[in-house]
């Protein structure tokens, strides 16, 4: 008889490492949580007595907050960090403010840093989970699930879908998770935006590249644009954001090569008329603010999940 499936990952780093049956399992924890946010009183006990701390050495509005609802709703502790405000600042090594802060013994720690593999580091050196909430031009795994939920609400399977994603695919950890998860899904996922912004080998993570925004699109069921990532680009990459908004912009009259139930998508935040025209990103096939509002339903779920597997090595 085959073996009931169990959910093992005491760390989530990274959708790669993530099985199929994994992306199924936490798609159905999400769901089965949502029905919380609509609540009067929208709380349950589950995590209650658990500790939890958001350590974000970068910017966030989205993830932060939606990890930190996300425990407040399963009634856990929650502790946030910035890095500006830490004593990072006078030149505390990651693993040592890590140590430090596992002294006081969390039972997760989510962690944003612009160093990729900075969460898989700390997953080797304290024993509470690890959840990755961005790091570098890594992963960004959490995005990807509440990605691939917000299709799935829609679409109902994600296999056989057209995904193409535009942009700037070479600094986006959003663009690498949901490569990788789309194509485990069953997705074809196609790239597009300027040769500068293509990473090399970006096929053998299983994805398209096409030669044209156009091209990308035509006949596309999900259509995500990504921001520009200045803070990852020592030199600019493009020639000037009005040149970049003409040719890889989405607009309205780019999407009728779509096919007409397609989805808008966005990870935020979004650039308003460069990456995507406000009637695109406020139109009738955005689901920009679904993804947001699955955003809490997946951190739930990867809260709930991780925190079951307490003493799991992994
Ligand atoms: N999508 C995303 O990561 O948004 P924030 O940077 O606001 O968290």
């Amino acid at each position: 008889m085959k073996d009931p499936y169990l959910f093992q990952h005491r760390n989530i780093l990274s959708i790669e490492q993530l099985s199929k049956s994994d992306i199924f399992h936490i798609l159905d924890t999400a769901l089965s949580f949502k029905e919380i946010s609509n609540r009067p009183v929208k709380k349950v006990p589950t995590l209650k007595g658990k500790t939890i701390i958001n350590f974000f050495f970068e910017p966030s509005t989205r993830t932060r907050l939606s990890f930190e609802i996300a425990a407040k709703r399963m009634s856990a502790d929650t502790f946030n960090i910035a890095a500006s405000t830490s004593s990072a600042q006078k030149g505390e090594t990651l693993i040592d403010t890590a140590r430090n802060l596992e002294a006081m013994n969390p039972d997760i720690i989510i962690i944003r840093h612009g160093s990729s593999g900075a969460p898989g580091l700390l997953s080797r050196h304290i024993k509470a989970g690890i959840i990755n909430a961005g790091d570098g031009t890594h992963e960004h795994p959490s995005q990807a699930l509440l990605d691939m939920m917000t299709v799935r609400d829609h679409k109902k399977e994600i296999k056989g879908l057209t995904v193409a994603i535009i942009g700037d695919i070479a600094h986006s950890r959003v663009a690498h998770s949901n490569i990788l998860g789309f194509t485990k899904m069953g997705a074809d996922v196609r790239v597009a935006g300027p040769a500068t912004f293509i990473p090399p080998h970006v096929d053998a993570l299983g994805a398209t590249v096409c030669a044209s925004v156009k091209e990308a699109v035509t006949g596309a069921d999900v259509v995500m644009a990504l921001r520009i990532q200045k803070e990852r680009q020592d030199d600019p990459l493009i020639p000037s954001l009005r040149e970049y908004a003409q040719f890889y912009g989405i607009n309205k009259s780019l999407l009728q090569h779509a096919k007409p139930d397609v989805l808008i998508m966005h990870p935020g935040p979004i650039n308003r008329g460069v990456e995507m025209n406000p009637d695109v990103a406020d139109g009738e096939r955005s689901v920009i603010l679904e993804q947001v509002t699955n955003g809490v339903a997946v951190r739930m779920a990867l809260l709930y999940l991780v925190m079951g597997t307490q003493g799991v090595s992994s």
